[in-house]
């Protein structure tokens, strides 16, 4: 009988050579199938005498199992490597496409704030700060509009309930009170804006029960109505970005203010849509005036030595005459598609280097 051994190494060599799956298949057809090198060996058992079938039978059951755990291992070598090769070339990218992040935008109130506060800091002022809840000595009684001035009820006023010594709080009518905080917390002169919320019980196309204002005051040993006009329309000129805008001072009346006046812009008003600096209609923007001497001696200022100005500009309504938005309500809708179409781009802001010199009117 040929050595098993020999035939062993041979078989297992061509094995570990076969390079596809057909030829191990045919190897161990041609080894262990019906005719098969193997197989004939076990044939041969039958016509051997017992001794050799005691000597052989084992080895050759021994061969048979061995040759079938090869091929079984080259067989699943040679799959796994056909799956391999499959896994790198059909690549399949799974991860889920990014869905597209909508930028937010800037609010038009913002924006204006931003841009109001720029032309303001570049003109030498600081920006001040006041509480909303105010209370009512600084947002009437030290603005002299004492407890029964008719004024008191020009404001259409949020108050809240009376404290135990009787006082009642307010949601501040106006900026105006953070003139009066400022003077009373620093040394004149002064020259700050005062731009925040600002609140009145009324709700219509051009009303909202929350709104915004920004303040202005100067006060000084030499300031006149001069400087409160130039302050004024040189503000216009680069807010409007028009270079001879119209602006008109008309006569008023404001009890904080001795004169006053009321600040028309020139505009005209076309296809319902409203064009600054031209035409012959007047739409007003602010009121003004030179400080009333009253509010002076209020916080302790000799009216002889001091004088200066003061302006009041609602902020909502030079954002709807800027961009031309006709609702005020929509500004505080919070409409996604009215934030998109009105909002401004976040490099649209100007530099706000200017703005670190925050001076605090609250205590
Ligand atoms: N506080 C006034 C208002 O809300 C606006 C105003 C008028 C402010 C004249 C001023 C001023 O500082 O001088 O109606």
């Amino acid at each position: 009988m040929q050595d098993l051994q020999t035939l062993e190494t041979e078989i297992t060599k061509n094995l570990s050579a076969a390079a596809d799956l057909e030829t191990v298949e045919n190897i161990r057809i041609s080894e262990l199938g019906k005719k098969g090198r193997v197989s004939l060996l076990m044939r041969e058992l039958g016509k051997m005498s017992p001794d050799e079938k005691k000597e052989f039978g084992p080895k050759l059951n021994q061969l048979k199992n061995t040759l079938n755990t090869a091929i079984n291992d080259r067989k699943n070598k040679l799959e796994e490597e056909a799956l391999n090769k499959k896994l790198n070339s059909e690549r399949i990218d799974i991860s889920l496409s990014p869905v597209m992040e909508e930028p937010g935008s800037i609010h038009p109130i913002t924006q204006v704030m931003d841009e109001v506060t720029e032309i303001f800091t570049e003109m030498g002022f600081s920006v001040a700060e006041g509480p909303e809840i105010e209370e009512d000595f600084y947002n009437f009684t030290a603005l002299n509009i004492p407890e029964e001035h008719p004024a008191r009820q020009m404001h259409d006023t949020f108050y809240f309930p009376e404290d135990g010594e009787g006082n009642r709080k307010v949601l501040r009518t106006h900026t105006s009170p953070v003139q009066i905080r400022t003077m009373m917390n620093d040394e004149p002169p002064y020259r700050i804006i005062a731009p925040g919320r600002t609140y009145r019980n009324d709700s219509d196309a051009t009303h909202t029960p929350m709104f915004h204002q920004v303040e202005a005051l100067v006060i000084d040993k030499d300031i006149h109505m001069g400087h409160l006009k130039w302050c004024i329309e040189e503000f216009a000129r680069k807010f409007f970005e028009i270079d001879n805008v119209k602006i008109r001072f008309r006569p008023s009346y404001f009890p904080f203010t001795e004169p006053s006046a009321e600040v028309d812009i020139g505009c005209s008003f076309e296809n319902g849509e409203v064009l600054i600096g031209e035409g012959d209609d007047w739409l007003e923007i602010m009121g003004c005036g030179m400080v009333n001497e009253r509010v002076l001696e209020n916080v302790n200022l000799d009216p002889g030595e001091y004088q200066g100005f003061a302006f009041g500009m609602g902020l909502d309504r030079i954002a709807m005459l800027k961009w031309g938005i006709p609702d005020l309500r929509d500004f505080f809708a919070a409409d996604l598609r009215w934030l998109k179409h009105y909002g401004f781009q976040a490099l649209d802001i100007p530099s706000l280097s200017t703005r670190s010199s925050i001076i605090r009117g609250s205590k």
